[in-house]
């Protein structure tokens, strides 16, 4: 099915998270309200974000780190040594699964935040022979046209506004053949309230949980994923991994992966 979409400016900046179909009350849980991770006025705090983060994502079961690797390790199942950029690693916990569960995956391990790549380098990743760590924006990747296999930008999009988010999607499938992009589910609207409002309270007590709220105001709907692949550039295409529960997986390409069936193909 043919989708219309206006690809102005205008509309892709003030586009909802929810997407242009948003419901009158989707529309109205969002926020501009930065994350302590996207302050740079107290790198402390950041830090201990992202350690909560790390250490909340490393969990044994249903930690995400797991859930990533799988995931991206599923899109290169037919490389023998696949070349794999991680956007926004934070402190590299799935670079790292990455290289754990790949006996040759080369993985170049980047983020925006000079403090994060810097801990990065001083950890066992820097000194890894199948890894290089570098600091990158995701906007604006370092990289020949289709130099990577595979780029993962993962449970960070939903730090950039849509404008940003769309050139994520454009940058990343030029430099590498597959761009997954990992973020927060999207709840329907009445969930995303009832979750947010037992939550607020909260947020002054636990830093990791005043991030997460706005993450789930800011995180994109599976059809402003779609808007924003289309504004980025027709020719993109996307597709997303079916998972029922857990995270917004999308695969997005230039015309270049053939059909799978783990996925449930979006008009
Ligand atoms: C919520 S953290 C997620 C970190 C890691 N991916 C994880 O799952 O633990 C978001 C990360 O995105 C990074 N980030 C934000 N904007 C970025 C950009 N334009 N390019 C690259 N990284 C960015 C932040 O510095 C931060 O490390």
């Amino acid at each position: 099915m043919m989708v219309h979409m206006d690809r102005s400016i205008h509309d892709i900046v003030n586009m909802p998270r929810g997407g242009p179909d948003a419901s009158w009350l989707d529309r109205r849980l969002q926020t501009d309200r930065l994350e302590y991770l996207d302050r740079d006025d107290d790198d402390d705090l950041k830090n201990k974000v992202i350690q909560a983060l790390d250490r909340h994502e490393r969990r044994r079961f249903f930690g995400a780190q797991k859930v990533c690797a799988q995931m991206a390790l599923g899109e290169v199942t037919d490389i023998a040594a696949p070349k794999i950029l991680e956007l926004g690693c934070g402190f590299g916990g799935l670079s790292r699964k990455l290289l754990e569960n790949h006996p040759t995956a080369e993985v170049t391990v980047t983020d925006i935040a000079p403090t994060f790549v810097a801990a990065v380098a001083a950890s066992d990743l820097g000194s890894h022979p199948r890894a290089t760590v570098r600091e990158m924006d995701a906007t604006a990747i370092d990289a020949p046209d289709a130099y990577y296999d595979l780029a993962v930008f993962a449970l960070s999009l939903h730090h950039l506004p849509p404008e940003r988010a769309a050139q994520v999607i454009a940058e990343g499938t030029r430099a590498a053949n597959k761009l997954l992009i990992i973020d927060l589910l999207r709840p329907p609207a009445l969930v995303n309230l009832v979750v947010v409002a037992g939550a607020l309270p909260f947020t002054g007590l636990v830093p990791l949980l005043h991030d997460g709220v706005i993450s789930t105001l800011r995180a994109y709907s599976r059809s402003a994923l779609r808007a924003l692949a289309q504004y980025a550039d027709p020719a993109i295409t996307v597709e997303f991994l079916t998972r029922p529960l857990g995270p917004t997986a999308m695969v997005a390409g230039r015309a270049r992966q053939t059909g799978d069936p783990r996925r449930d193909r979006e008009p």
